[in-house]
């Protein structure tokens, strides 16, 4: 595959995309509920991964689209040149706030990644990676992650779990602060940037991580099930993305062992 040019049109899709999102995302939509309460999905989400559908059937009739919104049903491997996208991440938070979503971007081929985007797309913060050349945020390159003691560390993760298990609730009281911010793609991001030191979450599928780990992995963290077993990116499972040294210290903490 022509790396380059992939990217290049990836780009320019995300755009129109972002475009088309900020156009809808203060008017009118329809909202469906899935499987739950707080499992929406909206007619502009629909949208935007039948726009990447269509371009990819235009310009890469070989590539194939591992999307959220119904795409996903058709993909069992990751051979070939497989592009992983939840059009938005955060279906709530763009519902319900109208801001603090994502588009998220994971290109792979023959399972391996290749290229990750996370488009905080009201912010327009685009966090990007190529597969050995380091992670950038608007262009700028982001540093390698410097070891970060846990009671200094800023975590992330899902308080309902934090509810039932008295070992979360133990680090909640040893780290400097917890946040939450409802888009699995954002925090993966903000994990690479080092703006949090750890992402803990219980039940992601392949879209809400394709792109976000690309960039923890070229910043030189560590993302993996909660076991510590790699992540797949075909089936849904668990996340403990970090810092590397506050997921030794944090994986100690939490007494996980496999
Ligand atoms: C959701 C968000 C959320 C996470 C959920 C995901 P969606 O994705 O990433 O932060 O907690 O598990 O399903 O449905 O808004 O694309
Ligand atoms: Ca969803
Ligand atoms: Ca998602
Ligand atoms: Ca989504």
């Amino acid at each position: 595959m022509d790396r380059s040019y992939v990217i290049e049109k990836a780009t320019a899709y995300i755009k129109e995309a972002q475009t088309y999102i900020k156009e809808k995302v203060n008017t009118e939509y329809g909202i469906d509920t899935k499987a739950n309460k707080d499992d929406l999905v909206t007619d502009v989400d629909k949208s935007v991964e039948a726009l990447f559908q269509q371009r990819i059937n235009e310009e890469f009739p070989g590539h194939r689209l591992m999307g959220e919104e119904g795409s996903h049903e058709n993909i069992h491997d990751l051979d070939g040149v497989v592009w992983i996208l939840d059009p938005i991440d955060g279906t709530v938070n763009f519902v319900h706030m109208g801001t603090n979503f994502a588009i998220s971007l994971g290109i792979f081929e023959n399972g391996k990644p290749v290229y990750g985007v996370v488009l905080d797309v009201m912010n327009d913060e685009w966090f990007t990676a190529e597969a050995g050349q380091g992670a950038y945020l608007n262009g700028r390159k982001l540093q390698k992650l410097n070891p970060v003691p846990l009671e200094k560390a800023l975590v992330s993760f899902n308080t309902g779990w934090m509810l039932k298990d008295e070992k979360l609730r133990e680090v909640v009281r040893t780290v400097r602060g917890t946040r939450s911010y409802g888009s699995a793609a954002i925090e993966l991001a903000y994990v690479a940037a080092g703006r949090l030191d750890a992402y803990i979450s219980f039940h992601l599928a392949p879209w809400d991580i394709a792109g976000g780990c690309i960039l923890i992995e070229e910043t030189g963290g560590i993302a993996t099930n909660y076991k510590g077993e790699p992540l797949d990116f075909l089936e849904k499972d668990t996340l403990f993305a970090a810092n590397p040294a506050v997921y030794k210290e944090l994986r100690e903490a939490l007494k996980i062992t496999i």
